[in-house]
C-alpha cells in the first residue's frame, strides 16, 4: 500500500456520455464536449500525440517549464498546496515538484482509472508529498479534498487546456479557479500562441494519424458504451484553423448520408455534415492578459520560448 495517496470520486454529474450525445446531435450544429475523449484509450492516445513531431506544443511547454522551475519557485514561493486540473499522466508537475516542494499536490481529472495509476506512480516516485487525486469535471466545479491542508494555493495548468473552452467560457473557469485558490492564490497556465496556419494545422493532423485515431475514438466509445448503430467507419477526421474565430476546429465528418439509431432516438446525418468535437483557441499576448485581468487575476510574470510558438504566464489573485 502505498501511504501518501488518497483518492475522492466526485462523481461528476455531468459525466453521463448518452445524455450529452442525445443533447449534441439534436441540435441543428451537431456537437459533443471535448471532456468525452478520455476514457482509458483516449487518454492513453493523447500522451502518443504529445510525441508526435508536429504537435509542438508538450515539447516547448516542457522544455520552458525544466528551464524556468527555479525562476518561478523564486516568485510562488515553496510550500503552496499546488492543484492541477486534468492533470492527466501528471508528467509535466514532474518538472516543478523540487523546485516547489508544495504541500501536498491535488492532480484533478476525468477519467479516474487513468488519473489513479498516474497518482500511484507520482506517490512512490515523490515519498515526501502528499497526493490527494480527485475525479472532477472541471468545466463545472473543482472541489478540493478535505484532507488537503491549509495554505496558500496555486493551481497549475497546463497544455493549453484553456483553448478548449470559448473565450466566455473560460471566463467562467478562470473565475472558477480565482474562488478556488483563494485570497494570496495564484495560477501558473500554459497557453498556446497564435501562429502561422501551417504550423497549426499540421499540429493537429500529424502523419502517424493519431489526432485523428483520437477523434474517431469517440465514437468507437459511443459504440462501446451505448445502445447505438453507429459506425466510425462512415466518418472521417478533420481539423482546421478558423483564423476568423482564432481557433482550430475538430470534427467529425460524416462520409455519407446515413441515420443513427440511440435507444429510441434516430438521428440523421447528410452526407458531409460534421459533428464538431473540439475548439483548441489560441491566444496573442494582449488577448491573454486582458482574459485574466477582466476575470480577477494580475500578471506577474509571463515567459514565451525563442520561436513565439508557446507561453507560460504566472498570474495572482487581485
Ligand atoms: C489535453 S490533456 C492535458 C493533460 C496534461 N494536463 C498536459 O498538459 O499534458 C487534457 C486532460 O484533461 C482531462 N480532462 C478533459 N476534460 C476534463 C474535464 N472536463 N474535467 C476534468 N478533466 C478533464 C483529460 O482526461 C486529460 O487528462
Amino acid at each position: 500500500m502505498i501511504e501518501n495517496v488518497t483518492f475522492h470520486d466526485h462523481k461528476p454529474q455531468a459525466l453521463s456520455l448518452y445524455d450529452a450525445v442525445v443533447a449534441g446531435l439534436s441540435k441543428s450544429d451537431k456537437s459533443i464536449p471535448p471532456k468525452f475523449f478520455y476514457d482509458q484509450r483516449g487518454s492513453e492516445l493523447f500522451d502518443r500525440i504529445c510525441e508526435q513531431p508536429e504537435y509542438y506544443l508538450p515539447t516547448v511547454e516542457r522544455r520552458m517549464l525544466s528551464s524556468l522551475a527555479e525562476e518561478i519557485a523564486n516568485l510562488t514561493g515553496t510550500g503552496r498546496v499546488l492543484i492541477e486540473p486534468g492533470a492527466g499522466n501528471a508528467a509535466k508537475v514532474r518538472l516543478l515538484l523540487d523546485a516547489l516542494r508544495p504541500s501536498a499536490f491535488v492532480p484533478m481529472d476525468i477519467s479516474f482509472d487513468y488519473l489513479k495509476s498516474s497518482a500511484r506512480a507520482l506517490a512512490v516516485e515523490y515519498p515526501w508529498l502528499p497526493i490527494h487525486a480527485a475525479c472532477v469535471d472541471f468545466t463545472h466545479s473543482l472541489p478540493i479534498p478535505r484532507e488537503v491542508p491549509n495554505g496558500p494555493r496555486l493551481l497549475f495548468f497546463p497544455g493549453s487546456s484553456l483553448g478548449n473552452f470559448s473565450p466566455s467560457e473560460a471566463g467562467g473557469f478562470l473565475r472558477l479557479v480565482h474562488d478556488t485558490v483563494g485570497s494570496g492564490g495564484m495560477m501558473l497556465i500554459g497557453v498556446d500562441t497564435k501562429k502561422s496556419e501551417r504550423v497549426l494545422n499540421a499540429a493537429y493532423n500529424d502523419a502517424a494519424g493519431l489526432t485523428a485515431d483520437f477523434n474517431l475514438n469517440l465514437l468507437q466509445r459511443m459504440q462501446q458504451e451505448l445502445d447505438t448503430d453507429i459506425d466510425p467507419e462512415v466518418f472521417e477526421h478533420l481539423a482546421f484553423y478558423n483564423d476568423e474565430e482564432g481557433c482550430i476546429e475538430m470534427h467529425l465528418v460524416s462520409t455519407e448520408e446515413q441515420t443513427l439509431r440511440l435507444n429510441g432516438h434516430r438521428f440523421e446525418f447528410k452526407k458531409g455534415e460534421t459533428l464538431h468535437t473540439e475548439n483548441s483557441y489560441k491566444y496573442s499576448q494582449t488577448e491573454f492578459i486582458n482574459l485574466v485581468t477582466e476575470n480577477g487575476f494580475n500578471e506577474v510574470r509571463h515567459w514565451v520560448d525563442d520561436d513565439g510558438l508557446f507561453a507560460v504566464y504566472l498570474v495572482a489573485v487581485a
